[in-house]
């Protein structure tokens, strides 16, 4: 059984391709490849088929992963028919995939953080129109929160 994650945020190019490169490395180093698969999408059309934001992939690489191969997309109402977990980076972006979800969509829908209920953040900061130490603590917080999802899969699975 093969369980799809997808991320989203707003731009697809900080937040949410973060989470697909931790998420995608951490399930590698696991053996769990072909049983966690991950991709990553943008709730807007800003930045389709753009690299992720230089600052996002080097903070990345300087913690070991390589975000050189993912271009940026925007979320489509058939991505409800592939992925099991979609998970906002924050509300206004789960309001939109709120909108999006076609009436039958038997998956989980939700944030990201809620698998990390002891975090005080209910959302991931959107770090774009800030400093580097933003990044930062988006990287900290979606390394702890892939940990705790990777732990929910396998207890689901
Ligand atoms: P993201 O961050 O949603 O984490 O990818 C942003 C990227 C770009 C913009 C806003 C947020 N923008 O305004 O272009």
């Amino acid at each position: 059984m093969v369980t799809k994650v997808l991320f989203v945020c707003l731009g697809n190019i900080c937040r949410s391709p973060t989470a697909h490169g931790v998420l995608a490395q951490k399930v590698a180093q696991r053996g769990l490849s072909k049983r966690i698969q991950v991709d990553s999408a943008g709730t807007s059309d800003w930045h389709i088929g753009s690299l992720p934001d230089k600052r996002t992939r080097q903070v990345a690489l300087q913690r070991g992963y390589d975000l050189s191969d993912q271009r940026g997309r925007q979320v489509i109402r058939e991505d409800f028919a592939v992925f099991d977990y979609i998970l906002a980076m924050d509300k206004q972006n789960l309001n939109h995939l709120q909108r999006l979800a076609p009436a039958g969509f038997s998956g989980h829908l939700g944030l990201f953080l809620d698998f990390l209920p002891q975090q005080p953040l209910r959302e991931i900061p959107d770090p774009y129109h800030g400093g580097p130490e933003g990044f930062i603590q988006v990287l900290d917080l979606v390394e702890a929160g892939c940990d705790a999802l990777i732990e929910k899969l396998l207890a689901t699975a």
